[in-house]
């Protein structure tokens, strides 16, 4: 895949049920312009396994697939954005999925990111994926993630060269707590319930955008790129 630096793609956050495809998308969108990944579950997940104060408030809450309460999502994601890799843009993977979280996001960016920029002008292209039930269903059960890289297949659907090692660096593939059936439902109707507000929340401005998750990675990836390089603000 071609990088391409030339331009300053601003705010995307990546919108879309568990198991969409949010995390690999990020990945390849973040390999080709050059800007870092902020996923909320891997920055929560890192806490968790640090068992710092708030790795501690939001372990059980995340094993019972139910979404972290808002205002503990604040603080770690504003020192996140603050850093200096975000100055050209950023993905945001899972963040904001509630509507009082997108509203925040919008204050924050209004107040402090690109420090040139005219308010409303730097707001984030949101990109939703839509992938139907059944499919995620497939897709969140089949989920093997690299322990050192980071790196995600699917047993059904993506399988690494050699059975349960990553490609990358052959280390060992691991399954996420979270995705256990029982949790998913429960993420699932977190997403429906919580989540979906949130599109409601952009649509209707230029910003929301749909993009059909259920065809080849490489299918979806395009189409994003078309999105981005469409929408991208030139903040
Ligand atoms: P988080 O880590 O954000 O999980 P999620 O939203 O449930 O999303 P997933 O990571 O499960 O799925 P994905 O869309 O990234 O799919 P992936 O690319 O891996 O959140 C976890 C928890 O943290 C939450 O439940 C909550 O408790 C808490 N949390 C996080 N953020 C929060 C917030 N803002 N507020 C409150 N709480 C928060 O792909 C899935 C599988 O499909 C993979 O196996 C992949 O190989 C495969 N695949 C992907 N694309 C394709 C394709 N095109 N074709 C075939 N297979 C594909």
């Amino acid at each position: 895949m071609a990088e391409d630096t030339s331009r300053s793609i601003g705010p995307i956050v990546l919108l879309g049920p568990p198991g969409a495809g949010k995390g690999t998308q990020a990945k390849r969108i973040a390999e080709r312009y050059a800007v870092p990944q902020i996923s909320t579950g891997d920055l929560l997940r890192e806490h968790v396994r640090n068992a710092t104060g708030l790795g501690v408030l939001v372990k059980d809450i995340m094993a019972r697939g139910e979404l972290v309460p808002d205002d503990l999502l604040y603080d770690i994601v504003a020192d996140r954005l603050r850093e200096p890799d975000c100055k050209r843009g950023f993905i945001l993977d899972g963040f904001p999925r509630t509507a009082p979280q997108a509203g925040w996001l919008d204050a924050f960016l209004e107040n402090e990111f690109f420090d040139n920029s005219e308010p409303g002008k730097c707001g984030p292209i949101v990109i939703r994926l839509d992938v139907d039930y059944n499919e995620l269903l497939l897709r969140l059960t089949g989920r093997r993630t690299c322990s050192l890289c980071g790196h995600i297949y699917n047993v059904h659907l993506q399988p690494p060269r050699v059975d349960e090692l990553c490609d990358v660096d052959g280390s060992k593939l691991i399954i996420r707590d979270d995705d256990r059936e029982e949790v998913i439902r429960e993420r699932l109707f977190a997403y429906e319930r919580q989540t979906q507000p949130v599109a409601k929340y952009y649509e209707g401005s230029a910003r929301l955008v749909t993009v059909d998750g259920t065809l080849p990675l490489e299918g979806v990836s395009e189409q994003i790129f078309r999105e981005i390089e469409a929408h991208s603000t030139g903040c």
